[in-house]
């Protein structure tokens, strides 16, 4: 148990975490990377390269430190980082080596700062924390393998089907190569799925939307080719379109993510960026399959029409569906725009008949994306609490 002048000397830091947070965790995942390289596999190196992980960790410890009087009320942030672990496959012992990384670079960034007391204070306030954050991890595996065709760590999977989207996206149909049965999933969650990477050596996981509904036959993942080459995150990506053509095998997690659809009457309003409509589709075709009766909007923003994903399928769903309305956004002037409205997404640009303030909301797109029209439905009265959002990358917006 954490003893009171503990927890002061742990909040004493806080000043210290607020300046130098980014340092010492940039130093941490340094020294843990040299002592344990192994990690390099499960860590994703692009985030690494852009500093985010960097900041998602340095983010949660000084919440934690903030909150060592009651840190219960991390619990939701718990659950969110649980999934993103468990996702990962992340096991309580690699807790043990995140741990000691973790307080040797406080005693090494701090020097003569970091007395017996405080690292001592750290490392309880440490473990208390990795127990809490083990403990809803386990449920979570103990989760994933009560459902039926449910698994815990990496399955290998059969590519069985590949569409081209567009020219960046790839949809990729996935079977157990087990001949299995798939566990049901819910339409939002999404699945880590690990390459090994040549020009790295190292496996290197990535989170996907599943694109689908649930259905028993396959699992479907789109992908976006990323313009970055070079780097890790466009590497994963660019490799993916290249190399995972059918019949290769590419390597899953079991679908996770707390992202999902709010089962009531109120209409449904679907607002994406780019390849950030994937978790939506797989949400649109629940709902279809399902002959719900919910008023549906669905806004989309892309660059053109020939980079309009799913555009098709849409179209079809707003033919035969009557209470579905679509609205699109190109950003990019071309002469084909098929009735998309040009510029950003602009939900002012949109009537308000399809923007009602009872309604279930769903944002998924770039941080940027979803703060902006996160501030912009708020402002227009529509309860925070009915709006529902997925970014991409690690979250910067869960802790704050
Ligand atoms: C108390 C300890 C820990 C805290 C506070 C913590 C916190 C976090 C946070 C805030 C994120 C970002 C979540 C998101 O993407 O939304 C994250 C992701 C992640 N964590 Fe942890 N974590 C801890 C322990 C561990 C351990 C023991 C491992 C395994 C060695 C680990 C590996 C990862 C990985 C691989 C990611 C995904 C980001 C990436 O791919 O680089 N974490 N963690």
């Amino acid at each position: 148990m954490i003893t009171e002048a503990q927890k002061d000397l742990i909040k004493g830091t806080i000043p210290v975490l607020k300046e130098h947070g980014v340092a010492l965790t940039s130093h941490f995942y340094k020294r843990m990377f040299t002592h344990n390289p192994e990690l390099k596999h499960i860590f994703n190196m692009g985030n690494q390269q852009n500093a985010r992980q960097q900041t998602a960790l340095a983010t949660a410890v000084l919440a934690y430190a903030e909150h060592i009087d009651n840190p219960s009320v991390l619990l939701s942030a718990v659950k969110h980082i649980g999934q993103k672990h468990s996702s990962l496959n992340i096991r309580p012992e690699h807790y043990q080596i995140v741990g000691k990384h973790l307080l040797a670079s406080i005693q090494e960034v701090l020097g003569d700062a970091a007395s017996d007391e405080l690292i001592e204070a750290w490392k309880v306030a440490y473990f208390q924390l990795a127990d809490l954050m083990i403990g809803v991890e386990k449920e979570m595996y103990d989760q994933m393998i009560q459902h039926d065709g449910g698994w815990t760590g990496w399955k290998p999977f059969n590519v069985v089907k590949v569409v081209a989207e567009t020219a960046e996206i790839q949809s990729i149909y996935l079977e157990p190569t087990d001949g299995g049965k798939l566990p049901v999933h819910t339409p939002g969650q999404y699945v880590s799925v690990r390459v090994f990477l040549p020009e790295l050596h190292l496996y290197q996981p990535r989170q996907y939307s599943l694109s689908d509904a649930s259905n028993g036959k396959y699992l479907r993942i789109s992908v976006k080719k990323e313009a970055v080459e070079g780097k890790p995150d466009g590497m994963v990506s660019n490799y993916i379109h290249q190399y995972f053509q059918v019949g290769k095998q590419l390597e899953l997690t079991a679908p996770t993510g707390s992202f999902n659809l709010v089962e009531n009457e109120h209409p449904h309003i679907f607002i994406s960026g780019g390849v950030g409509q994937t978790p939506l589709i797989a949400m649109l075709e629940h709902l279809v399959s399902r002959e719900g009766q919910n008023t549906i909007t669905w806004i989309h923003g892309c660059r053109n029409n020939d980079l309009h994903a799913f555009k098709d399928r849409i179209q079809v769903l707003e033919s035969q569906y009557p209470n579905i309305t679509c609205f699109s956004f190109y950003d990019e002037a071309q002469p084909i725009n098929n009735g998309a409205i040009p510029g950003w997404v602009d939900l002012a640009k949109i009537d308000s008949d399809h923007l009602p303030q009872q309604a279930n909301y769903y944002l998924c797109g770039p941080a940027g994306f979803i703060e902006k029209h996160f501030q912009y439905l708020t402002g227009q009265g529509i309860d925070a609490s009915n709006i529902h959002f997925e970014e991409f990358g690690p979250a910067s917006l869960q802790l704050n």
